[in-house]
């Protein structure tokens, strides 16, 4: 396990002009976009090259609008992000941070606290163009669309070479699963959905042949790189796409996997470094090339 296998998330806060702890994920904090190129030296310090850039905007609406503003939260770090580091710069690409119901698209007409709400699918994808072009524009070097929406990988696809962005890869997270582990995340991003859930557009944990045809849906749509997510409790679906998929292999050691780690090592129950070696260690046996991980820059700084 090196540095180079592990991409560092980062959150970027337009809301505040001050750090702010996240309570849930111990030693991870929110930054104001002023701090953002420091927050990303940081990493880069402990010798792990790539950051996963997701943001908090100042405010969010119906439609998410804030997520492909020119003067939005990512596209403002990303510019100094690039302009002042060397680090390698993905995007989060999703809508649920943006919108006002917390939904990863725009709802179906009249959805309004209704539990059984659904997103509409292709109305959601010509946002999802317009939200990463704009990170592109920013200087983003790849994209990684987190909404799980169908057709999301061609259509962005198409819209970044229309305007020259050809060099630009797609990290698709291409299973993604309706997990209860993603819930210090939502805290840290302030994402939950107002109502609902996400069970029509994220997979079922049940189901493992499903990622075989989420996954090559995205590789027929030009996905670059194919990540798994949530990574641990689906360690046989990372080594079904490594096994049958001829691309580089992503997972994500998401937050409830980072969170609980913790909450045994606080106690005194487990020693933090080693388990958290240990995981991530197992991700990549199971086939991932890249690990997003919480842990990246303990371990690096470890290694
Ligand atoms: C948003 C998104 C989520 C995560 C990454 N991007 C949350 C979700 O789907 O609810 C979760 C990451 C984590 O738990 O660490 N689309």
């Amino acid at each position: 396990l090196s540095a180079s296998d592990l991409i560092a998330p980062v959150f970027v806060d337009a809301t505040t002009d001050e750090r702010q702890p996240i309570e849930s994920m111990p030693g991870h904090e929110r930054v104001p976009v002023a701090e953002a190129v420091d927050r990303v030296q940081e990493v880069r310090k402990t010798g792990v090259e790539a950051v996963m850039v997701f943001g908090i905007p100042d405010s969010k609406d119906e439609r998410g609008s804030r997520a492909w503003a020119e003067d939005g939260v990512v596209q403002r770090a990303t510019r100094a992000i690039t302009a002042e580091t060397d680090a390698y710069v993905i995007t989060d690409v999703c809508l649920c941070e943006y919108t006002d119901h917390g939904h990863c698209g725009v709802l179906e007409e009249d959805a309004s606290e209704d539990p059984t709400v659904t997103v509409e699918n292709d109305e959601t994808l010509e946002l999802l163009e317009r939200i990463a072009v704009s990170h592109a524009e920013a200087g983003a070097e790849m994209v990684a669309p987190s909404g799980m929406m169908d057709g999301m990988v061609g259509a962005i696809r198409e819209s970044l070479d229309a305007v020259g962005h050809t060099d630009v890869p797609i990290l698709s997270y291409a299973a993604k699963y309706e997990s209860a582990f993603y819930g210090p995340f939502r805290d840290a991003a302030d994402g939950a959905p107002a109502f609902g859930d996400r069970r029509h557009y994220q997979m079922d944990p049940a189901n493992r042949r499903e990622a075989k045809r989420e996954v090559a849906l995205d590789v027929a749509e030009g996905a670059d790189v194919l990540m798994v997510k949530p990574a641990l409790p689906y360690l046989d679906v990372v080594a079904d796409v490594r096994r049958e998929f001829d691309r580089p292999v992503a997972a994500y050691n998401v937050s409830g996997e980072y969170a609980m780690l913790h909450a045994a090592a606080d106690r005194g129950w487990l020693d933090l470094e080693a388990t958290a070696r240990e995981s991530v260690l197992s991700i990549k046996r199971a086939g991932a090339d890249l690990v997003v991980t919480y842990f990246a820059e303990t371990l690096a700084e470890a290694a």
